[in-house]
């Protein structure tokens, strides 16, 4: 498998990293799985404190070496006691000595983040952590998280990012390449989504472009993501058979002209107002649900 450098840190990556939110509950099937994906050459593994699942991420990498272990610091824990504690815990659940690139998970406004980056960078001086990374940070985030830092230099930006949910595209994504910052990118399958009966044309054309490299669409819509310089896929599967399609996403990559093809059929979704990807997909949060549903009957009422 190839690698890609992270961020100018010098480590190097596979091309994917195995994502772990929401693992279902068959522990063994799951750790399991991420073995298969460590055998087959990947060695960067993502968690979060949040998630719950770093005692599985701990139980799989157990024993094994040169794997890069990546955590997340929620954002309830972002005053400088707190980052320390939760950081003392996830190495607790993990089972590691040091922790490769640890994340604030999201932004939070109601703590400085020079207090949050200060508790940062005393982890690195004590080892419990060797880099420092962002996650859902915007690129004015980012550079607000970079400023707050004295010694070290934020990494990564680990957001969301796939063929569907294109956000990044708009700054972020020259932003971390001009400065050499990686995008790890999460939900890369739309959350599974992608094979929803809604994303069906793309789902076909994909699976028609696959056809030319004898790969599955999954593995085109991953490897789309790899064609982009700088970004890490993070696609998180349960089955060691899922993982193993996923490994067949890397070691190759489409073509300009099939690269090409897929984004004029993307753009002509991307020229209507609520595009027809982005809407069903913004549709299925229960957030969003709310909020149109209110929207409705305030219409309804006029
Ligand atoms: N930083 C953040 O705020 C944030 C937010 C969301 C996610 N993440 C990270 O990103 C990772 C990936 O994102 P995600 O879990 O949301 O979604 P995802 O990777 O886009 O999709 C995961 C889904 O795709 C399925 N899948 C995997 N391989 C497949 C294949 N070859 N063919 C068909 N389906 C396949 C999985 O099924 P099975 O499970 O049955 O294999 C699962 O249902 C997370 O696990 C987490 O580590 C970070």
């Amino acid at each position: 498998m190839q690698s890609i450098e992270l961020g100018k840190t010098g480590e190097k990556l596979s091309e994917i990293g195995l994502g772990t939110w929401m693992l279902s509950s068959n522990e063994q099937m799951e750790i399991e799985a991420l073995r298969t994906g460590f055998d087959s050459g990947i060695n960067f593994v993502d968690t979060a404190e949040m998630y719950g699942t770093e005692p599985i991420v701990g139980k799989a990498v157990a024993g094994r070496e040169g794997l890069f272990v990546a955590t997340k610091v929620s954002p309830t824990h972002f005053r400088y006691d707190d980052v320390i504690r939760a950081c003392d815990s996830s190495l607790r659940r993990l089972g590691i000595k040091a922790i490769d690139l640890y994340q604030l998970h999201w932004p939070n406004k109601n703590v400085p983040i020079e207090e949050t980056m200060r508790a940062m960078e005393k982890l690195v001086e004590d080892g419990k952590i060797r880099h420092i990374g962002v996650s859902n940070f915007s690129a004015g985030e980012l550079q607000e998280a970079q400023a707050a830092l004295k010694k070290n230099e934020v990494v990564s930006d680990q957001v969301e990012y796939s063929i569907v949910v294109r956000e990044v595209e708009r700054d972020l994504l020259a932003y971390c390449k001009k400065q050499r910052v990686s995008i790890i990118a999460y939900s890369p399958l739309v959350h599974g989504r992608l094979f929803d009966s809604k994303y069906a044309p793309l789902a076909a054309l994909l699976s028609k472009i696959g056809r030319r490299y004898g790969k599955t669409a999954a593995q085109v819509a991953i490897n789309w993501l790899i064609c982009k310089s700088n970004v890490i896929p993070i696609p998180k599967a349960s089955s060691k058979d899922h993982v193993k399609e996923l490994v067949g996403s890397t070691g190759w990559r489409l073509k300009s002209h099939d690269l090409s093809e897929l984004d004029s059929f993307l753009s002509s979704y991307r020229r209507r107002p609520l595009s027809r990807f982005v809407k069903p997909a913004l549709n299925s949060h229960p957030a969003v649900t709310r909020v149109l549903t209110w929207l409705g009957s305030l219409h309804a009422k006029k």
